[in-house]
């Protein structure tokens, strides 16, 4: 049975993969990949959740040069001190900071919203970009699947944590955006909220994809939480394509001579790759509007089953209890 649904995660991951790759391919043949331009951000402050590396560090550079007060939120120091360097001399924008934050780690998460929070910046754009994809069957420090606990219940604490400061940021014409980094293999994911952890047979494929069909249903709620208490701030789901980035480490093909052969061709650079979350970020086109998912610059639909607005719920409550959240928030039921 655990053997079976192994290969069916494999398989479903593997075919939503080809198919973006093969619509990269398609627009780089013929139509190509054109830089947006983005309107200056000038005292705007915005946190990336692993900025340190590929898409995050792409989007961390991109929201400097935009003028934006940057904090790269990661959990590898002697890394960050080299990103933040670099992304100052090449934006020439010295407010760009490095805090510690290790979303494998509810107890790091909570230090880093205190932290951040003791600076008395106001928020106005949080990416929840970190991640991990099809690492070995472990768990995080506080007992969670990891792609389960890092990429979606790590973001879900810290976004839940960072809401008051979002909130207090934005004001109407202008709200305050969270941007939630998904992934197209959401689209073969599958959410089973008896077994979040994936003890009945797991599989690394299957692990990753949840994760990211957690985090639009998370946006999806989100979104609908925040409308119904009125406050201006914005939620959507971003999907950056198949990038060339060390995501694929943990892939039998990532590290070797296929990757470096194949990516120039079919994957996004990463700087193509952060265009989406840029624009979810700052676009005047996005002003007001959230519980979208974005995939290639543009609003796309997701999963049928992520717009089921009780699955959201009782995710949301899930996540709540799993991270010691008393406070739900009211909203739609
Ligand atoms: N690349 C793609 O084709 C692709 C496609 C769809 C979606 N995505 C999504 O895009 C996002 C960025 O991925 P990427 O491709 O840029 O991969 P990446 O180059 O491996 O970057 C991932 C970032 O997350 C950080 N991170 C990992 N574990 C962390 C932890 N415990 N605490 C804090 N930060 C942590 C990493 O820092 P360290 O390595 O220093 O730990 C790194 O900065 C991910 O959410 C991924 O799922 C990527």
């Amino acid at each position: 049975m655990s053997l079976l649904w192994a290969l069916s995660a494999f398989l479903r991951v593997y075919a939503a993969g080809a198919l973006v790759v093969f619509t990269q391919l398609l627009r780089r043949c013929f139509g190509g990949f054109s830089e947006p331009t983005f309107q200056a951000q000038p005292g705007r402050v915005a946190i990336v959740t692993g900025g340190t590396d590929g898409i995050g560090y792409a989007t961390a550079k991109q929201l400097a040069r935009l003028g934006m007060h940057v904090v790269l939120a990661g959990n590898n120091e002697g890394r960050a001190r080299d990103a933040v360097d670099s992304i100052r001399a090449e934006t020439r924008n010295g407010k760009v900071e490095f805090l510690y934050c290790d979303l494998a780690s509810l107890a790091s998460v909570r230090d880093f919203a205190r932290e951040f929070k003791a600076k008395q910046l106001p928020l106005h754009v949080l990416v929840n970009n970190a991640g991990v994809m099809m690492v070995p069957r472990r768990a995080t420090g506080d007992g969670f699947e990891e792609h389960f606990g890092l990429n979606y219940l790590g973001h879900f604490l810290l976004t839940r944590l960072l809401l008051d400061t979002l909130e207090a940021s934005g004001r109407d014409g202008r709200c305050a955006r969270v941007v939630t980094v998904s992934s197209a293999t959401h689209y073969v994911g599958r959410l089973d909220l008896d077994d979040l952890q994936g003890s009945r047979g797991y599989s690394s494929h299957g692990a990753y994809a949840q994760s990211k069909l957690a985090l639009v249903l998370f946006t999806y709620r989100l979104q609908a939480l925040l409308e119904a208490r009125g406050r201006p701030v914005t939620a959507n789901a971003v999907d950056p394509g198949v990038v060339d980035t060390d995501l694929y480490r943990h892939v039998f093909w990532g590290r070797g001579r296929l990757r470096r052969l194949l990516a120039p061709w079919l994957f996004k650079t990463p700087e193509e790759g952060a265009w989406t979350s840029v624009l979810a970020a700052v676009s005047p086109a996005l002003e007001g509007r959230g519980g979208r998912y974005l995939y290639n610059e543009k609003d796309t639909r997701s999963l049928a089953v992520t717009y089921d607005t009780r699955l959201q719920r009782q995710l949301w409550e899930i996540s709540c209890r799993l991270t010691g959240l008393r406070d739900a928030l009211e909203g739609p039921d």
